[in-house]
């Protein structure tokens, strides 16, 4: 079906386990949230592309068949936000996906740069739009792995595929388990009785391209040991928890910390499934704790003000988990809490968060939604 114009809603996404796995072929367990950028679009005559993007106040035209050098029809660098519609853009083409000249105007309430995947919002969303101007059809999981090649290669984030993936195949009141190897994905409901709470620390993430693909590079570096012990193993998941501790005298210990975490989380992941499959909503929030104080003192992309976070939710009536969500270096903390506790822990978290840290924390429950979408 071709239309010559509409409204895309894009969500973000919240991750409740498997953090820095999905690039090391573990199983991640994303939900998209009731938070989202929408886009309203129309057809135009020429074949330029015309993006305003209302929280900044800015506009930006480009040919869709000369982006190669990242400019616009002025000759001027694409601004930064620019490069995330314009990086799928670039790379439906690649796939020879025709891509109609069009004008768009779009706005989010996704909180920006905060880990919850506002520019994967973006990327899934401005696919669908160009799916529905340019009258083809791509399957979700296809849409999303093109937006995170355009991520990868055109923006430069060595990024593995759980946000894109949430933003485009997220189902409405479930988490979706996602095996990042076969790329086989199914729902999930959320232990009953229970909400999803973000808690944003205000803290806006900083060294999030460099610390990310280095974390990366780490593990890359620790797979590549271990290929020359068994040159069957592919990615950290080949490797048992036994083995990998037979290393640390042979890796860097860096390498070795950052490594051991992500082997330690696809294990705990597993686990989780297990639990969520039994209702078992305490054990699971024990491993969301496990989780984050791996993620602070083991692959190293805490701050002190997520820490904080963490630290006072536990002490809270009705919290049965709480960590980091998404990259880390700043951003978000995720928090399983008990449905009738809920409005006590919001209220009661923000107190405590700025008696603190003197930070006002934006804190929100969320419902797990339905992927990026034509409304
Ligand atoms: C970012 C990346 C994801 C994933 C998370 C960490 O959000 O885009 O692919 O690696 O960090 O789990």
């Amino acid at each position: 079906m071709t239309i010559d114009r509409g409204r895309v809603i894009s969500p973000g996404r919240v991750n409740l386990l498997g953090e820095h796995v999905d690039y090391n072929d573990g199983v991640v367990l994303p939900a998209a949230i009731d938070r989202s950028v929408t886009i309203h679009f129309h057809r135009t005559t020429d074949p330029i592309v015309t993006l305003y993007a209302r929280d900044l106040g800015e506009e930006c035209s480009f040919d869709p068949h000369h982006l190669e050098s990242k400019i616009d029809i002025n000759g001027s660098p694409l601004p930064a936000w620019v490069l995330y519609p314009a990086g799928v853009i670039w790379n439906l083409l690649n796939y020879a996906l025709p891509v109609k000249g069009f004008s768009a105007d779009f706005h989010a309430n996704i909180p920006i740069g905060a880990g919850l995947s506002s520019s994967a919002a973006v990327e899934v969303g401005f696919a669908v739009v160009c799916e529905a101007l340019g009258g083809w059809q791509l399957d979700r999981m296809t849409l999303a792995r093109i937006c995170q090649e355009a991520e990868r290669e055109y923006v430069g984030v060595n990024c593995g595929l759980m946000d894109q993936f949430a933003c485009a195949c997220g189902v409405d009141g479930h988490v979706v388990m996602l095996d990042t190897r076969s790329l086989l994905y199914r729902p999930v409901p959320l232990p009953l009785d229970t909400r999803i709470v973000i808690a944003d620390s205000t803290l806006r993430r900083a060294l999030i391209d460099s610390g990310y693909n280095q974390r990366r590079s780490d593990c890359d570096q620790a797979v590549a040991y271990f290929q020359t012990l068994d040159p069957s193993v592919r990615a950290l998941r080949d490797v048992s928890l036994d083995l990998f501790l037979t290393a640390e005298s042979e890796l860097p210990p860096g390498v070795f910390r950052h490594a051991r975490h992500v082997v330690e989380e696809i294990a705990r992941v597993n686990e989780a499934i297990r639990l969520l499959e039994k209702d078992d909503a305490e054990d699971f929030g024990r491993l969301m704790f496990a989780t984050h104080d791996s993620l602070r003192d083991l692959y190293e992309v805490s701050r002190p003000e997520l820490d904080t976070l963490v630290e006072i939710a536990a002490k809270l009536d009705g919290c049965l988990g709480a960590r980091l969500t998404g990259a880390g270096f700043g951003g978000c903390t995720v928090n399983l809490v008990r449905k009738d506790h809920v409005d006590d822990f919001v209220r009661q978290l923000g107190e405590l968060y700025t008696t603190k840290t003197g930070l006002l924390a934006e804190i929100f429950v969320t419902m797990p939604s339905q992927g990026a979408h034509l409304s």
